[in-house]
């Protein structure tokens, strides 16, 4: 670790993209030096890259080591797990190579980051995992993203209880239909889905990666969030 102390830091996995690559602009807009792990680079100006594949745990082992060693001592972290994948699935055709894969991803690099870093996140700081509405309800044909999902709150809320009294947060937030590249290409490639999202969001509309960022942001620098599954989704049709 280099000396320094009351830096802030925020950590975010998937910034080449995205949710992702908006919570780093908004971060560095706020004067938090910004590291990003992902496969590709973020491309937004003073984010540090780190280029590692997370659904590989030795590359999650390698990342942390060099981002403990960029760490401040003493520095207010938020750490943001964001990078994710959202596999065409379902109970009746599994592939698992691809399952494995996505929990690799999506739950255990977030895991093992958060155990291997929280060493060296001082009071203050966040631990803040992505999660989905289907991180509390499900839809067909999206087996291990749906299974991935849940299994992040309950990791969140393990978080909040190992690090109960510690002076650092957690909290799971749960996006709805945003417009990024995971969903932009159904967009405008099918009337169907446009329609669908105008049925099923209250605001007929996606919502903006730098609406996510900002409630991403809030819930960094908020600990009154610790221990919640929070919800932003332009309000669903339940029904
Ligand atoms: N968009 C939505 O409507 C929506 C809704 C609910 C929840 N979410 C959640 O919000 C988060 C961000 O989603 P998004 O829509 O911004 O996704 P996105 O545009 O598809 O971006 C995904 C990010 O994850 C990174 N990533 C994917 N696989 C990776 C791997 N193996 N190793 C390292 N990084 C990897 C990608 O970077 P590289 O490809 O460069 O590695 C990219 O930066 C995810 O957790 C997602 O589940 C999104």
């Amino acid at each position: 670790m280099s000396e320094a102390s009351g830096a802030k830091v925020a950590i975010i996995t998937g910034c080449s993209a995205g949710i992702g690559r908006a919570a780093a602009a908004r971060f560095i807009e706020h004067g938090w030096a910004v590291h990003n792990v992902s496969r590709r680079p973020s491309g937004v100006e003073g984010v540090v890259d780190h280029a590692a594949d997370l659904s590989d745990l030795d590359s999650v082992e390698e990342v942390a080591e060099a981002l403990r060693g960029a760490l401040p001592v003493g520095a207010v972290v938020s750490l943001v797990h964001n990078a994710a994948v959202m596999e065409d699935d379902a109970i009746d055709r599994i592939d698992r190579h691809a399952f494995e894969r996505s929990m690799r991803l999506n739950v255990t690099a977030p895991a093992l980051l958060t155990s291997l870093l929280l060493p060296a996140m001082g009071p203050g700081s966040s631990v803040l995992y992505i999660g989905s509405t289907l991180s509390e309800q499900a839809v067909a044909g999206r087996a291990s993203y749906v299974t991935s999902k849940h299994a992040v709150v309950g990791l969140m809320r393990a978080t909040c209880q190992d690090l109960f009294g510690r002076g650092i947060h957690t909290a799971v937030i749960c996006p709805g239909f945003t417009d990024t590249e995971m969903v932009r290409p159904a967009y405008d490639a099918s009337p169907e889905f446009r329609a669908f999202i105008a049925e099923k969001v209250s605001l007929g509309r996606l919502i903006g990666a730098d609406e996510m960022a900002e409630v991403i942001y809030r819930a960094a620098v908020m600990p009154v969030f610790n221990g919640g599954v929070m919800h932003a989704h332009l309000g669903q049709r339940t029904t």
